[in-house]
């Protein structure tokens, strides 16, 4: 198993944005589950910067790290089994890390709002939509609902917005009437409700039919464009990175393996993993061409199962020597385009 230091055989951090200006830069986080069966790496040692106003996408195979990442963020690891080790997360300048508990409840939901995968599961199914949304509204916006009838008009605005029809009539019912699709557009609603600078969604749209979600996808695009929000969008399907990012990051064993722009990934994938999750990639020319759709062998490993160097190399079909020893640095083959793999030192 990798040790800390193999990991981390460089200081250097992802060179890609300039830290200048950053609204959240991530510099070497580490977050760990201590388990029965041992200690698992679900970050390990992870950097990153988004900028204001950008969409960045946060890809990878199940288990990679991505939903720790978005919980490490809000300190919603649960602790134990997990513990943030090592690292800081500076939010508009502050280390969210340093805070101490009323701090980090003050930019949970007001400067920093989460939608999860399961709408369902976030609403509270014996209250109406519109009494929860207005409920935020309260703690986050009080100006804006001094009365009750203010606040109720405001929360119906808030419902057209995010494209509820009859949002008069559909104030008044609990979850449980209205569909997965419109349940998430109420998550986003309430997400917005508290005017965040950053929208963390997790897997917003892999619950839903390709359908909705391609109009919950540009919802939130037409949103950010509205309010300036930026967002972490975290998914496993590059189909939905290609459409909603301005940059992304491709996550291995909790590490950022590739960050790039998205218009550079897609022309120029560097790393074999990203080049796998590239071919994995339905399309209609390869299926009329009959080619059988590449999966990457094996699967991501786990806890005393992740090899020794390069935590890719047992799956890598361009593994060198030097992978089965040292953990890549970060290099820079092009500007803005970062990469965890020795193919490119130069
Ligand atoms: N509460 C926990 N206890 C122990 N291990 C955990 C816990 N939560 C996460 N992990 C481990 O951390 C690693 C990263 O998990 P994470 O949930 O971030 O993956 P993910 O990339 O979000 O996957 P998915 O696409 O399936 O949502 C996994 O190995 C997972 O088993
Ligand atoms: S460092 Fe080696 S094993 Fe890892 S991705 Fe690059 S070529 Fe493959
Ligand atoms: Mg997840």
């Amino acid at each position: 198993m990798n040790t800390g230091k193999e990991h981390h055989p460089s200081k250097k951090s992802t060179p890609a944005v300039e830290s200048k200006g950053a609204l959240l830069e991530i510099q070497d986080l580490h977050t760990h589950f201590h388990t029965p069966e041992g200690v698992v790496r679900a970050l390990s040692g992870v950097d990153l910067r988004l900028n204001e106003g950008r969409t960045l996408g946060i890809v990878g195979e199940s288990g990679c790290g991505k939903t720790v990442l978005a919980l490490t963020i809000l300190r919603l690891i649960p602790q134990p089994p997990g513990r943030i080790a090592k690292g800081k997360i500076f939010f508009q300048g502050v280390d969210l890390l340093s805070l101490d508990d009323k701090g980090i409840r003050e930019i949970r939901g007001n400067k920093i709002s989460m939608i999860f995968q399961e709408p369902m599961t976030s609403l509270n199914p014996v209250f109406t939509i519109g009494s929860q949304i207005e409920e935020v509204i309260a703690l986050h916006q009080p100006h804006l609902a001094t009365t009750r009838r203010q606040a109720r008009d405001v929360t119906v605005q808030m419902l057209d917005m995010v494209g509820i029809s009859s949002p008069g009539k559909r104030i008044d019912d609990y979850p449980h009437q209205l569909s997965g699709g419109m349940c998430q557009r109420i998550m986003i609603a309430m997400a917005l409700a508290c005017k965040p600078s950053l929208m963390i969604a997790d897997e917003p749209t892999t619950a839903l039919d390709v359908t909705t979600q391609a109009q919950i996808l540009s919802l939130m695009k037409d949103l950010k464009d509205e309010t300036g929000t930026s967002i972490i969008l975290v998914t496993h399907d590059l189909g939905v990175v290609a459409n909603s990012c301005d940059e992304v990051a491709v996550m291995y064993t909790g590490h950022v393996v590739e960050y790039a722009g998205i218009e550079s990934i897609f022309a120029s994938p560097l790393h074999p993993y990203t080049k796998g999750l590239m071919r994995s990639i339905p399309t209609i020319e390869a299926r009329k061409r009959g080619e059988i759709l590449h999966t990457i062998p094996g699967n991501v490993p786990m806890g005393k199962d992740v090899p020794q160097g390069c935590t890719f190399n047992n799956r890598c079909e361009e593994v060198m020597d030097i992978c089965r020893k040292e953990y890549p640095p970060v290099f820079v083959p092009a500007e803005g385009h970062s990469v965890r793999c020795w193919r490119y030192r130069r």
